[in-house]
């Protein structure tokens, strides 16, 4: 029997989930996984009475050559969180600290925490950019991370920024190593920062199947560095990921257009949402991603809950940020739904 709770629906080439209550949470893909995709890891499961080293090793090539570097620069894990917390292991300690932006994923930070690693926390510029300057200025022998576009605001760095943090890490008398996490990058027009590599052996970029290729449940992601970084953040057995997971992220590599389709889409419900917030004048981050921060002008917990109530679950605040809420955009009628929700919630009159 189908779960209330996840019906699946047939929508042009989208698969579409909608959900009861609707789930605008966790920034995960709201058009499901790609049918491609869930064909190629059924047929992976029915082989998976065996180890199936050569497909792992397929997508570790494809991904390879799609980036134009070679493969023993790439690293896969189940979910880019795993990266993110070897690196935060590898790159600091006692006295080597971790850098981060706030409000920011706080993955790496609970990792330090964890490991009683020293961690320090630069606010975002104005604009939500992160500020490579001061975090230049106190990452000096650590990691540097930088989430581009930024969770939860969905805002960005420019490139030259982050080659000008990357470029400054290494040349700091104690070299800093600089991780770049792209988890939203395809929701964006940024250039991925993996161009950079070759020239900075210092450089780290993670990557999520998890977001727009829909995947959040397969757990796959990988990270990209030159061989002698890369080796350091490595867990043995290396690329030790599920033959699904592996095959679906395969099938999505192949399916450019699904992924040009979804973040047509994503943008156009950002735009039409970022419309409706202005006509009501409610502020909000500047998100070139599928989540966004707005300002609901008074402490949010509360709001959270009656959200929930009327069947809309969205995301949470943040430290220091608690009359702001991030929400993940959904599909057309979830926005629908939403902003229903969030006019009866928050008494909203048009301004
Ligand atoms: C910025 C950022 N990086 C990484 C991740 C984790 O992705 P994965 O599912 O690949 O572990 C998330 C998930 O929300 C995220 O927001």
């Amino acid at each position: 029997m189908q779960s209330p709770y996840c019906r699946q629906e047939s929508s042009g080439n989208f698969m579409r989930a909608s959900q009861a209550p609707i789930s605008l949470n966790l920034n995960e893909s709201p058009y499901g996984v790609p049918t491609a995709a869930l064909e190629a890891a059924r047929n992976a499961v029915r082989i998976s009475s065996r180890y199936q080293f050569e497909l792992v090793e397929q997508l570790r090539q494809d991904l390879a050559d799609r980036h134009q570097i070679p493969n023993e620069w790439i690293s896969l894990y189940p979910g880019s969180n795993r990266a993110l917390h070897y690196a935060t292991l590898a790159f600091t300690n006692a006295q080597k600290p971790l850098v981060v932006g706030a409000p920011g994923f706080p993955v790496c930070e609970q990792a330090a925490r964890l490991h009683e690693r020293p961690v320090c926390q630069i606010p975002l510029l104005a604009d939500g950019e992160h500020n490579v300057s001061a975090m230049l200025e106190a990452g000096a022998g650590g990691l540097i991370y930088v989430a581009n576009p930024n969770n939860p605001t969905g805002s960005v760095t420019p490139h030259d920024a982050l080659l000008r943090l990357i470029h400054g890490a290494a040349n700091l008398t104690q070299q800093a190593v600089v991780l770049v996490d792209e988890a939203y990058v395809e929701f964006s027009d940024e250039p991925s920062m993996i161009a950079a590599l070759r020239e900075h052996p210092n450089l780290v970029v993670t990557r999520t199947f998890s977001k727009i290729y829909g995947l959040a449940g397969l757990r796959i992601g990988y990270a990209v560095a030159q061989p002698e970084l890369l080796n350091r953040i490595h867990t043995q057995p290396a690329h030790d990921v599920p033959a699904p997971a592996a095959a679906a992220a395969l099938a999505c590599l192949a399916d450019e257009a699904e992924c040009t389709r979804r973040k047509h889409a994503t943008k156009k419900e950002r735009q039409a949402f970022t419309d409706w917030l202005g006509g009501y004048g409610l502020r909000h981050s500047n998100s070139h991603s599928n989540c966004l921060l707005i300002d609901c002008q008074r402490p949010v917990a509360t709001i959270i809950e009656e959200l929930a109530q009327l069947g809309v679950k969205v995301g949470r605040s943040w430290p220091g940020l608690d009359k702001w809420v991030r929400i993940t955009l959904g599909t057309t009628d979830e926005m629908h739904i939403l902003r229903q929700a969030l006019a009866q919630v928050l008494n909203l009159e048009r301004s």
